[in-house]
């Protein structure tokens, strides 16, 4: 039995994880960016996918917000729906990774055990977690969305940051800081996420 199912067997192919890397030229891995609601995950993801699209490295991004369009069109963001929208996207990321591809998810994932459960899916080295530290002074100062702004009118219930938890990460292996008056440019933040790729 796995999960609720049972009577299931797995199937191995000839054609695995090493082929599909020799033939990319490339490792399959989780690049998994967490941080506050405007602190620049999807900005940075796709600066990076941008970095590595140069050097002639296929990467694929899981945007959480885009992910909510589809696949995970049916949660919420009460704390067991955060938990499953997690728990899916991990498991997504950890099938492109074994495809080949540098799968780049990012995601608010506030609580530390289900990005923690994430990891724990994948081969050791092969997800690296990348910190947005970026106070919420700042992100909330930027407000591209306008949510912060609901969120303290009492408008959005729930709202990370505000009335609902974020728990940063206590041994990533990238964090990103930025200060207010002081924020390294979205590329260069990316080249540090290359630089410890190479
Ligand atoms: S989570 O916590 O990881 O499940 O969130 P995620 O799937 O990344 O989705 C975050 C985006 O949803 C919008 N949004 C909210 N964020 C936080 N809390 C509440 N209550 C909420 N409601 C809607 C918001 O635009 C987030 O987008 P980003 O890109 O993070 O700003």
């Amino acid at each position: 039995t796995v999960g609720n199912s049972t009577n299931i067997k797995w199937h191995d192919c000839p054609v695995d994880k090493n082929g599909r890397q020799r033939l990319l030229n490339q490792k399959g891995c989780v690049i998994w960016i967490t941080g506050l609601s405007g602190s620049g995950k999807s900005t940075v993801a796709c600066a990076l996918s941008q970095l590595l699209y140069q050097r002639g490295k296929l990467s694929y991004i899981l945007d959480g917000d885009n992910v909510r369009h589809g696949l995970n069109r049916d949660l919420s963001f009460k704390a067991e729906d955060r938990a499953e929208n997690i728990r899916r996207v991990g498991e997504v990321a950890k099938l492109f990774a074994d495809s080949g591809v540098i799968c780049i998810a990012c995601l608010i994932s506030p609580y530390r055990t289900d990005r923690d459960s994430c990891r724990a899916m994948l081969p050791t080295g092969d997800f690296i977690e990348v910190f947005m530290d970026v106070p919420l002074q700042v992100c909330e100062a930027r407000d591209p969305k306008g949510l912060y702004k609901l969120a303290r009118a009492g408008k959005i219930k729930g709202f990370t940051g505000i009335d609902d938890p974020y728990e940063p990460p206590k041994d990533c292996e990238i964090a990103l800081k930025c200060e207010l008056g002081d924020c390294a440019s979205p590329q260069q933040m990316a080249d540090k996420v290359v630089n410890f790729l190479e």
